[in-house]
This record gives structure tokens, C-alpha cells and sequence, in this order.
């Protein structure tokens, strides 16, 4: 049996807990571990769910988090479905009078210093030699070439900006790992708390269940070759401008 492991930060949110699910049901892995706040709904640890408190703001936590793993097989699979766009005190804005200090500074920190920082700590553990793939899950509306709509000015932004962190960590991971790819990924529009407020607005077919997202992401994963390494990808594959 192998002792591939698969690594899912924020596999208590919507897209998170089906990729999680889907790795579980997948023979490549020997273990999957979510890597979250709180335990994934339906998620019972066993041989090959294992559950690993961490928060990305929390550096502390997510170095205990990799200690743990560095003793186990190596990790093949890191995938970062974490993130915010909305909150008790805050909506994406839809005009510049509604960009706030504090809105900008949770946003960025959610979006884009917790992956890096979990990427920090979390790359390391993959192995030298042969294939592997860090993916984190940005968002199309990232993009500043797309951009052609406005509002959503941290969302955006701090998407924008975790697309950069992921590029240059792509840079240097490649150095020493020549087979590994670091890529952000758009998930489509997806049926989870973080969408649940604009769905209404979404264009009848558009939105589509997690366990589809997290099916597509993960065979866009699976087709990626090393020449995609820093890139930014759809969850049909297809290539989004910066
Ligand atoms: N849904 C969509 O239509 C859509 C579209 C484009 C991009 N995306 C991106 O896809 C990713 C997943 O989104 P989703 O739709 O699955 O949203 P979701 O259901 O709201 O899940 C987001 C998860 O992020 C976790 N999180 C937030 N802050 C955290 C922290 N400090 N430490 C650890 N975990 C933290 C939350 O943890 P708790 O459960 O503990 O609160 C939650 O489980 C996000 O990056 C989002 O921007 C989604």
C-alpha cells in the first residue's frame, strides 16, 4: 500500500471538506490529513483520515502542525482551500467609500499571508524526487487582466496577491523539488457559505455542488505536468491572465 500523503488546510469549509473526502476515496493516498480550526464535519479519524488542528494566521500552530508530519510518508498532495470574502462586520465593496483598514487587513491576511504561511512550513514536506503538487484555491476574479467589472476591492486584491505569493514560491520550491508545481486554482462558482450571499445573482447553471468543484480540481491536479509550475488555471484547465 502506499504511503503517499494528501493535505487539505481549510477541510472544514465548503470546497475544502469535498476535496478532503474525494482524496479519502482515492488509493494513491495512504493518509489524508485535514489540516483546519475545527474537525470537518463527518470526518472521523481512522487510518487514513487523520485530523490536525491549525489556523493559517497562527504560525505556532502550523509548525506543530508539520512537525508532526514530517515523520510521516511523503506528501504528494497539499491543497489550500481556505479563504474569506464576506464577514459579520464587512461585504465585498462595491464602492471605494466602503474600503475600510480593517476590512483590507483581515482579507489580506486570510487570502494571502495564511497560505503563504502555510506554504512556509507545509513545502518543505515534499519529497525531492518525483511529482507533487501544491495547490491553493484563489479566485478568477483575482485577476487583474479579467478585471473589467470593479468592486470587491480587498477580495480582489488580496487574491491578486496570493497569485503572486504562489508564483514566487513556485520559483524557489522548483529549485530543489524539479518535479513539483505550485499553482493557484480556480475553483468556478461553488455552493459554500463563503458564495451563499450573491447567489442569487448567479446565472442559472452557473453554480455548481462542492463534490463537482472538488472533482474538477482535482483532475485538473492530477493532468498538471512541471511546465505549469506557477501558474494560474481554471477548474476546466484553462489558463487565467494574471
Ligand atoms: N465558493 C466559491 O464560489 C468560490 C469562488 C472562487 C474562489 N473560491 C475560493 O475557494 C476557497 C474555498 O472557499 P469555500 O467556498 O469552500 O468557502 P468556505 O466554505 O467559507 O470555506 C472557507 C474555509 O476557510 C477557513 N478559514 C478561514 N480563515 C481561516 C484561518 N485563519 N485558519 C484556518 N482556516 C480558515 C474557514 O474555516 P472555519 O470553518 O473554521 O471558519 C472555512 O472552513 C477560498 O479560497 C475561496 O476564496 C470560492
Amino acid at each position: 500500500m502506499t504511503t503517499d500523503i494528501a493535505i487539505v488546510v481549510g477541510a472544514a469549509g465548503g470546497i475544502g471538506r469535498a476535496i478532503a473526502n474525494r482524496l479519502a476515496d482515492d488509493p494513491a493516498y495512504g493518509q489524508v490529513v485535514a489540516l483546519s480550526r475545527r474537525r470537518p464535519d463527518g470526518w472521523t479519524a481512522g487510518p487514513r483520515r487523520a485530523w490536525i488542528a491549525a489556523d493559517i494566521l497562527d504560525e505556532t500552530s502550523l509548525a506543530a502542525a508539520a512537525a508532526r508530519l514530517a515523520q510521516s510518508g511523503p506528501v504528494r498532495r497539499i491543497v489550500v482551500a481556505t479563504g474569506r470574502l464576506h464577514g459579520p462586520d464587512f461585504g465585498p465593496e462595491k464602492t471605494m467609500r466602503s474600503i475600510s483598514f480593517e476590512s483590507l487587513s483581515t482579507l489580506f491576511a486570510v487570502n494571502a499571508i495564511g497560505p503563504a504561511l502555510a506554504a512556509k512550513h507545509l513545502l518543505p514536506l515534499m519529497p525531492r524526487s518525483g511529482p507533487s503538487v501544491f495547490a491553493a484555491l484563489s479566485a478568477r476574479v483575482g485577476s487583474i487582466g479579467d478585471n473589467s467589472l470593479g468592486g470587491w476591492y480587498g477580495y480582489r486584491a488580496s487574491k491578486a496577491s496570493l497569485n503572486m505569493l504562489i508564483r514566487t514560491l513556485a520559483i524557489e520550491h522548483r529549485r530543489t523539488r524539479p518535479l513539483s508545481v505550485c499553482v493557484a486554482l480556480h475553483p468556478g462558482t461553488v455552493d459554500t457559505a463563503l458564495s451563499a450571499p450573491f447567489q442569487p445573482n448567479v446565472p442559472p447553471g452557473q453554480l455548481v455542488a462542492p463534490d463537482q468543484a472538488a472533482a474538477a480540481l482535482l483532475a485538473v491536479m492530477d493532468r498538471l505536468g512541471p511546465d505549469a509550475n506557477g501558474g494560474f488555471f481554471a477548474w476546466d484547465g484553462s489558463v487565467i491572465p494574471w
